[in-house]
């Protein structure tokens, strides 16, 4: 069995980190998405993996390189255009063969990782397997409706009033029948080959397409309170390592993770939390569930509750809570007269201050 990563797409600038271009590289708990998937592809037993690769191909590479520090042996396959899922199986053929294959979306994180699901595909080998997941507001989701014995009748792609609130997750497990199916559809309305199409001409074909229901499931939408979430429940299961240098003066409580040549000094930390590589904390409150990227600098100010990306800094800022934090961004205070703000902010900034 083979593994389908699809980690192209256009390279369009993410919503909330701007400066992320690729957003299968969003970090979840100092680590970005696509490492989780690609972990739990290899936690399955799968080694030879596929990624398709877009207009960020050079800063997948430089993050994934070979494969071998997965434990994965990586093949990219360039895709010139965001042409639609089912165009990413057609273009990978040659890569796929006639083997069984998982075709795992790079921007998404699935709690609990996919052996399971694996395991379950390979004893009862429908022609594909899909996973769904109850969200909210399905219309930017592929959407499933199921019949009363939770047989998969009927699939669409984003609908204006879907009929169920079941998300189509973007995990899939193939039969080489896929590849008749990819062939045989037509682009959509946004003129992408989707993959849903192709599953569901599966189903007109008769062909047994299976689904499996799961709760753990994230995507990056650009929704802020959704990443603190889901940093928040990744730091849950964080085992407390201390590779950096912690002075005597300094209170560690809890699950707390201290990276490689980190130095903390005068401060309280309690966990979960995480502290990347090379950063300092000094005179500092580091609360639960606060992931800080590496090579930041944290002093004199108290953080809980958020996500700091690498090369940031406060600086004497007093209390943070519940934020996003991008790259390179220095914080400090504002001199006290005149009372005003005075703010320098990415494209989609939010900010709340206090009036
Ligand atoms: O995330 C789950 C959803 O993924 C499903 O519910 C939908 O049915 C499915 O169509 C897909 O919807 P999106 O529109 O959200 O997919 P997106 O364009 O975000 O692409 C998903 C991943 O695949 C992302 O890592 C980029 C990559 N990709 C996407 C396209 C269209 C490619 O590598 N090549 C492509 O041509």
């Amino acid at each position: 069995m083979k593994a389908l990563v699809l980690s192209g797409g256009a390279g369009t600038r993410l919503r909330p980190i701007t400066h992320t271009s690729a957003k299968q590289l969003v970090p979840v708990a100092n680590k970005p998405v696509l490492f989780y998937g690609l972990e739990s592809i290899a936690a399955a037993g799968i080694t030879e993996v596929g990624i398709i690769v877009g207009d960020t191909v050079e800063e997948i590479k430089a993050a994934v390189g070979d494969g071998s520090r997965f434990g994965i042996d990586v093949t990219y396959i360039h895709q010139d255009q965001p042409l639609g899922l089912a165009h990413a199986v057609l273009i990978s053929r040659d890569f796929l063969g006639d083997d069984d294959f998982v075709m795992y979306l790079g921007d998404n994180f699935i709690v609990g990782g996919i052996t399971d699901l694996v395991r379950e595909f390979r004893t009862s080998r429908p022609e594909a397997q899909i996973m769904l997941t109850k969200v909210p507001d399905p219309r930017s989701f592929g959407v499933a409706e199921l019949d009363g014995e939770g047989r998969v009748v009927r699939l669409e792609e984003k609908p204006e009033q879907p009929r169920s609130d079941l998300a189509l997750v973007g995990v899939y497990l193939f039969t080489p029948s896929i590849h008749e199916a990819v062939r045989s559809i037509k682009p959509s309305a946004r003129g992408e080959l989707e993959i849903t199409h192709a599953l569901q001409w599966l189903i007109d074909e008769r062909r047994e397409v299976s689904s499996t229901t799961i709760s753990g499931y994230w995507k990056d939408t650009g929704n802020v309170v959704d990443m603190l979430e889901v940093n928040r429940s990744v730091l849950e299961l964080l085992e407390p390592v201390c590779e950096g240098s912690v002075a005597d003066d300094t209170e560690i409580i809890g699950r707390v993770h201290i990276g490689e040549g980190a130095t903390v000094r005068g401060s309280r930390i309690v966990g979960p939390a995480i502290i990347g590589p090379r950063t300092t904390v000094e005179n500092s409150y580091i609360g639960p569930s606060t992931s800080i990227a590496e090579n930041c600098r944290i002093t004199d100010s108290e953080i809980e509750y958020s996500i700091v990306l690498c090369g940031s800094s406060l600086d004497g800022v007093g209390r943070v809570e519940s934020s996003l934090i991008g790259r390179d961004v220095e914080i400090t205070p504002a001199p006290n007269t005149p009372a005003a703000h005075r703010l320098v902010l990415g494209d989609h900034s939010k900010v709340q201050i206090s009036a």
